[in-house]
């Protein structure tokens, strides 16, 4: 089985979708969540988090939305979890996201996507680490 780090974007928790997408986690056969906070995060471990966009035109405003009120950090555990949590999430633009996928059915601002999961074994090991040390 496998782990992945999930993030649900201050717009989730605005919004009070929290639960509906949580609800939606746990419904998946056999899938656990061993570790799960309320969190507002700070500048350096979104740096850490989204390095790999560091320099694009959309970093400066992602960094300023993520940090805009608390999030939900969430491991989630199981059958082949990573890419299963990102079929939940669907694509990263909410409008090319297909209706029954998390982006797809609460979404419409490529920024404010509602979720972040891991994209592959490497990068959940590397979230894990950040988000969650002592696991
Ligand atoms: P994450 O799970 O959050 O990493 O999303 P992703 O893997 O589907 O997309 P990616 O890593 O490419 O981008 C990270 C985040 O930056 C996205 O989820 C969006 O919130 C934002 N983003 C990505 N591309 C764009 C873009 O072209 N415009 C804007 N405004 N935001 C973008
Ligand atoms: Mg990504």
């Amino acid at each position: 089985s496998q782990r992945t780090l999930v993030i649900l974007k201050p717009d989730a928790v605005k919004r009070g979708l929290v639960g509906e997408i949580i609800g939606r986690i746990e419904r998946k056969a056999g899938w656990t969540i061993p570790a799960m906070e309320l969190r507002t995060l700070d500048q350096e471990t979104l740096e850490a988090h989204y390095g790999e966009h560091k320099g694009k035109v959309f970093y400066e405003p992602l960094m300023g939305f993520m940090a805009s009120g608390p999030a939900v950090v969430l491991v989630v555990e199981g059958e082949r979890a990573i890419e299963g949590v990102r079929q939940l999430a669907g694509p990263t633009d909410p409008i090319a996201a297909a209706p029954g996928s998390i982006r797809g059915d609460f979404g419409t601002i490529v920024r404010e996507n509602l979720i972040h999961a891991s994209d592959s074994e490497e990068s959940a090991e590397r979230e894990l680490k950040l988000f969650f040390p002592a696991l």
